[in-house]
Parts: structure tokens; sequence; C-alpha cells
């Protein structure tokens, strides 16, 4: 989106915010009509994807979506999320993270420790909810195996939908809290002071010409 103002530097690639809006997308019509069997009280949400009946049948093909879209984000952006010993550093001072006190230097690579947690648990969730999904596909494959396999995938499923719906709200109050990350997934842009509030380490790295975007 435009030119990068002199002190700006590029957070996230054109593509990989292509890809991670679409699974925002995907992501809420499968989440809404699932939710919406799930929970009685819900029962409104699948029309969002039109009637119940179009819901039923679209709703696994949006989870296919977000499950290969993740795979790309899998792709591009593992390597920033293997644990780091300077995780510990900011384990160590969540609360004043919390608290909104950026004075201490916490050794912050590209995604901190607590992102990291939020990106595997993320990845983890996708895959149970792709295998049990499957299994449990009526239309294609869920007549295939004996009932307690659908019974555990059912189960399986509801458990991982509920997590990963639950992670998603934390994952986007967080992205509210610390403010310039939303513009940083839209524009790809973020300023160079806050990449050295939120992501010290990064932010030198990015400097010094030593890290990858
Ligand atoms: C309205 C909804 C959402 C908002 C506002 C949002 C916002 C963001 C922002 C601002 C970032 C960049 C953080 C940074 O640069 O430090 C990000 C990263 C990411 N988001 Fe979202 N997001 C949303 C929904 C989702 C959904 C539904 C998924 C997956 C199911 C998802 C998966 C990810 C992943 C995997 C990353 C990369 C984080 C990492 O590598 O550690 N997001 N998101």
């Amino acid at each position: 989106m435009g030119k990068p103002k002199k002190d700006q530097i590029l957070r996230t690639k054109f593509l990989e915010r292509l890809c991670h809006w679409s699974i925002v997308v995907c992501f809420f019509f499968a989440a809404t009509s699932g939710i919406s069997w799930f929970f009685p009280t819900f029962s409104w949400m699948s029309s969002f994807l039109g009637t119940p009946q179009m819901a039923r049948v679209l709703h696994p093909f949006f989870g296919i979506a977000v499950f290969l879209g993740l795979c790309y984000m899998f792709k591009r952006f593992m390597h920033h999320n293997l644990p780091a010993r300077t995780d510990k550093i900011w384990f160590q001072n969540v609360v004043p993270v919390l608290a909104g006190d950026h004075s201490r230097k916490l050794r912050i690579g590209k995604y901190n420790a607590g992102q990291k947690v939020l990106f595997w648990l993320i990845m983890a969730s996708i895959v149970v909810l792709l295998i049990s999904g499957l299994i449990m596909w009526r239309a294609y494959f869920a007549e295939y195996f004996p009932i307690w396999v659908l019974r555990l995938a059912i189960l399986a499923h509801s458990v991982a939908g509920i997590g990963l719906i639950l992670l998603i709200m934390g994952h986007i109050y967080l992205a509210i809290w610390v403010r310039g990350s939303i513009t940083g997934m839209v524009t790809g842009y973020v300023s160079k002071r806050w990449a050295a509030q939120h992501h010290d380490r990064w932010a030198e790295e990015i400097e010094s010409g030593k890290a990858d975007h």
C-alpha cells in the first residue's frame, strides 16, 4: 500500500497479508456456522451463509480453506516462531509487559513468546479439526468409519473448534490492544518506534540487515 515513509519498516509481505485476511473471512463463516449447531441460542448464525442447509454444505469447505491458508502461513512464519533462549525473558516479564511497561529490553524477535505459543496452538487445533472433520464428513467419508471413531471425531472436533475460537478471540483482543499491529497487518508496515518497543531484537536485526522480513 503506497511507499513506506522513512521511519517505517516492512513487517508483513503482501501475500502473507492477503493470506491472513482471506483466512479471517473463511474462519468467520466456518466458526459461526459451527457455533450455530453447537449452541442452540446461536442457531441464527447459520443464516450468515444463506440457509442452514447451505451452511451445512459450505462449512467443511470453509474449514479446508482455513487449513490451506494456515499451511501457507506455517511455511512463511514457522522459523520466526521457533523457541529461542530469549523467550524466557518475555515470560519472566509478562506482568510489566501486560501493564504496558516497555522500559526493559526483552530481546524479543519477530514474534514474542506469547505469540509463539498462540501460533503453535492455532496450528495444532487446525490439524485436529481437519482430521476429525474429514472423518465425520457425512457426504464423503463418515460411512467408512465405525460409530465409536465418529463419536471420538465429533468430540475432538468440538473441543478443537471451541478452543480455536477462544484462541482467536484472544488473538483479536491482543491485536487491538497492541496499537499499531493491525495497521502492520493491513498496510504491511510498522514504525521503527513500534518495532523497537515491541520487538527490540527483531528491530535491531532489521536495521543491521541481519534479519529477513
Ligand atoms: C479479525 C480477526 C483478526 C485480527 C484483527 C488479526 C490480527 C493479526 C495481526 C495484527 C497479526 C500480526 C501480529 C504482529 O505483527 O505482531 C496477526 C498475525 C497472525 N494471525 Fe491474525 N488476526 C485475526 C484473525 C486470525 C485468524 C482467524 C487466524 C487463524 C485462524 C489468525 C492467524 C494469525 C497467525 C498465524 C499470525 C502470525 C503470528 C505468528 O506468526 O506468531 N488470525 N493477526
